[in-house]
């Protein structure tokens, strides 16, 4: 619409200005917010942008692929792709305790981050995609949500001495839905723009007990299934509704590999597998949730394919709780 469409342009004058002729440096995740920072900046002053996608390993299945794509071809900005995976393997080799799971996590990514900052050099600006409920939320956070801990307000960053920027947040007097409408308008597809949230520890927080490679190719392999399901069950809603966010869509969906095993037949065989939880929630801020009534059709098509195409995995069980008393995540 042009209403946007001038939003999007004043934006971009404001930050040209803003900026003069300095580098910009920014954190790209690959979720919502990040991404239309980084379609404003690109707009705005191009290869001065230096996007930051630090890789852990943690992500879902093709989301590294699909960021590098966008912000290689499609916008031309400075994209360092850091390949931190080994690193993240090593730090959380044996780690089980979910806090400390994060810890780490946190830590090395600033630690990814600041390098890449300090190679770059001549850095002036740290561009952030702070919205206004951040913003809110991090003045008065209410219990039962963690995620400002880690997808922080800007005072929660660990600057290493002697280190700072200006910031700049493009996005602060915005609302999500808001931030969603300047994405289409810049051109970001709508697998980034509609994405659901993510726990910046990503998957390593939807393992129970200690990480490995062999869990994640489980959990991504599942977890991809149920995304791809669910994407169209929600986009059979839409089309239903009208509504993106009907009274039934689900709001976030994934999948959690527990640590236990489960006996299983296939053919004649006794097998010795891995159950996966399958976790769906409405929701509208993640501070309450309910479990998603879906249809027994939906689930059986997502436990018969999980089963069928996910090695070592040979039960799927549905969780069925609130928040509260449980949290979306189960770390
Ligand atoms: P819970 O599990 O507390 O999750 O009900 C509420 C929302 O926050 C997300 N979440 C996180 N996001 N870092 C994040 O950036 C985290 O450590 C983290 N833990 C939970 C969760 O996915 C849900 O949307």
């Amino acid at each position: 619409s042009w209403t946007m469409e001038s939003i999007v342009e004043a934006k971009v004058a404001e930050i040209r200005e803003r900026v003069g002729d300095a580098r910009v440096i920014l954190a790209l995740s690959g979720g919502v917010d990040s991404s239309v920072v980084a379609a404003l900046c690109a707009r705005a002053i191009g290869p001065r942008l230096t996007c930051v996608f630090i890789n852990h390993g943690l992500l879902r299945k093709n989301e590294p692929e699909q960021v590098e794509e966008i912000f290689s071809s499609q916008f031309d900005v400075d994209f360092v792709h850091v390949h931190a995976e080994e690193r993240y393997a090593a730090l959380l080799a044996g780690v089980v305790d979910p806090e400390e799971k994060r810890r780490i996590i946190g830590t090395q990514f600033w630690e990814e981050f600041f390098a890449v900052a300090q190679r770059t050099g001549g850095v002036r600006f740290l561009a952030q995609g702070t919205i206004y409920p951040d913003i809110i939320e991090s003045g008065a956070r209410k219990t039962g949500g963690r995620a400002a801990t880690i997808k922080s307000h800007h005072n929660l960053i660990p600057f290493p001495e002697g280190v700072s920027f200006d910031l700049i947040e493009p996005l602060d007097h915005f609302f999500k839905d808001e931030v969603r409408e300047l994405g289409l308008q810049l051109g970001l597809p709508g697998h980034i723009v509609y994405r659901q949230p993510f726990p910046g520890p990503g998957l390593a927080i939807r393992i129970i007990g200690a990480v490995d490679a062999e869990k994640l190719a489980i959990l991504k392999d599942a977890d991809a299934i149920v995304r791809e399901e669910l994407d169209a069950y929600n986009e059979r809603l839409f089309r239903q509704t009208g509504e993106r966010n009907s009274a039934h869509s689900c709001w976030q969906y994934f999948a959690v590999l527990p640590d236990i095993r489960s006996v299983g037949v296939m053919g004649d065989e006794r097998t010795y597998g891995r159950p996966v939880i399958l976790r769906a929630v409405e929701s509208t801020d993640a501070m309450t949730a309910d479990w998603a009534r879906l249809p027994y059709d939906v689930l059986a098509h997502i436990s018969s394919r999980i089963v069928a195409e996910v090695g070592g995995v040979n039960r799927v069980a549905y969780d069925i709780t609130s928040k509260p008393p449980a949290t979306i995540e189960w770390e």
